[in-house]
């Protein structure tokens, strides 16, 4: 089997303890299926400001885009605080996906059936969910210029960041959105607020364009992200495909996590364009959370989110969809059983750390690959 090259990017905070379970996992797979995946590990975030003044080097960043997948923990923490703004832990992130041009961002939020009551709302209305957020991860406000402080000289400053979208930038992730839908149940709801911001009117206008012209057998409504917002928690149901922009797709995607019960269930992908010659996408899987610093260094982080972002590497980098189908069943029977972290613990379950999680999902893992 010719080899596959993962470059492990753990972070920092709980990064790389859900990063250790990840690797549990992978050399299941390669015990099973002769997969021959191959790890690189390297640092992002305040480990590598730590180590090199910079929250992602440059030699990091040729691993990253020499690799087939990058697999990310988290970032970020209280420690760095205090260092400057180009160079703090967010930084190395926003560079992996700016610079790997990974302009879609796959969110799925998926209520487990043996966690219909982990979540803060009613059964009935999450039980069987399973929504996708497509956030842009490339544009908007996240990288517009300017983007700055400035000092006005009359003891005031003044703070801008800038949403821009071009035409190209739009349409991608909207032909994104309804390719994903094709394979889905057909609809997707795009969401901007077309009421306050040009950026929002242009959307609305390329997100139909490519709608009438390519896709039109399929479903497209229209929210305003507020509103689209207050529906995600009263009637989550209703949706299939969110595609939405980056900052929004952000904040949506953090509301969507607490339908399935914890962020720490919720996996995502990032995919850029497909090479025109090899085919090949370039692409990054990390968890929606983050580097959860209060609980950091006490073994208790879930680790499902990252091993639900490997299931997403096998489907989209290597199309191995059996293996990505026996690892999410792997997750389910683990949740099933009743196996459960301190963030989605109930009555009458089993309650474990992340080294444990991690190993029971292994050990279903082994058995649904045999
Ligand atoms: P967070 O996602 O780190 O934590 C929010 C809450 O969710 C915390 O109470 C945390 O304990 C809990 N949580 C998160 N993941 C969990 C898991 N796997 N298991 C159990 N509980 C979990 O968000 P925050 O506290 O706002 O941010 C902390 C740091 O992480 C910040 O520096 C932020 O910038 C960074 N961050 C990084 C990423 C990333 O690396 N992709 C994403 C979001 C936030
Ligand atoms: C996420 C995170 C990141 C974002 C941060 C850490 C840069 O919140 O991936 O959701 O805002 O995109
Ligand atoms: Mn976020």
């Amino acid at each position: 089997m010719a080899s596959r090259k993962l470059l492990l990017l753990p972070g920092d905070g709980i990064g790389p303890e859900i990063a250790t379970e990840a690797q549990k996992l992978i050399t299941v797979l390669n015990e099973a299926t002769e997969g021959g995946f191959e790890i690189e590990s390297g640092l992002v975030g305040g480990a590598a400001y730590d180590d090199c003044g910079e929250a992602i080097s440059d030699t990091t960043m040729e691993l990253a885009q020499a690799s087939d997948a990058v697999l990310f923990g988290s970032v970020g923490g209280p420690r760095w605080d205090g260092v400057p703004y180009e160079k703090r832990p967010e930084a190395g992130l926003l560079r992996l996906r700016k610079e790997m041009g990974l302009f879609a961002n796959l969110r799925p939020a998926i209520c487990y059936p043996a966690l219909a009551d982990a979540s803060s709302l009613k059964r009935h209305i999450i039980e069987g969910l399973d929504i996708l957020i497509l956030r842009e991860l490339t544009g908007g406000v996240y990288f517009g210029e300017p983007k700055e402080i400035v000092d006005l000289g009359n003891g005031q400053k003044r703070a801008v960041d800038t949403q821009v979208y071009e035409t190209y930038e739009i349409e991608r992730i909207a032909r994104a959105a309804f390719e994903l839908a094709r394979t889905r149940r057909g609809k997707v709801t795009s969401m901007e607020k077309r009421n306050v911001m040009k950026t929002g009117v242009f959307w609305n206008e390329v997100v139909s364009r490519v709608h009438r012209e390519e896709f039109s057998d399929l479903t497209l409504e229209h929210e305003l992200a507020d509103a689209g917002g207050m529906k995600l928690v009263r009637e989550p149901k209703q949706f299939d495909v969110i595609v939405t922009d980056n900052l929004f797709g952000d904040m949506l995607s953090d509301i969507a996590a607490m339908l399935t019960g914890s962020l720490g269930m919720l996996p995502s992908a990032s995919l850029g364009k497909p090479d025109d010659a090899s085919g090949r996408r370039k692409a990054l899987y990390e968890p929606v959370h983050g580097s959860a610093p209060d609980i950091a260094g006490q073994g208790i982080a879930n680790p499902i989110a990252m091993i639900a972002s490997l299931a997403m590497c096998l489907r989209y980098s290597f199309a191995m969809t059996r293996e990505a189908e026996a690892l999410e069943a792997a997750i389910a029977d683990t949740l099933n059983d009743g196996i459960r972290t301190g963030d989605i613990m109930a009555e009458g379950c089993r309650k474990v750390g992340t080294s444990e999680m991690g190993d029971a999902v292994a050990e279903r893992f082994r058995t649904g690959l045999a």
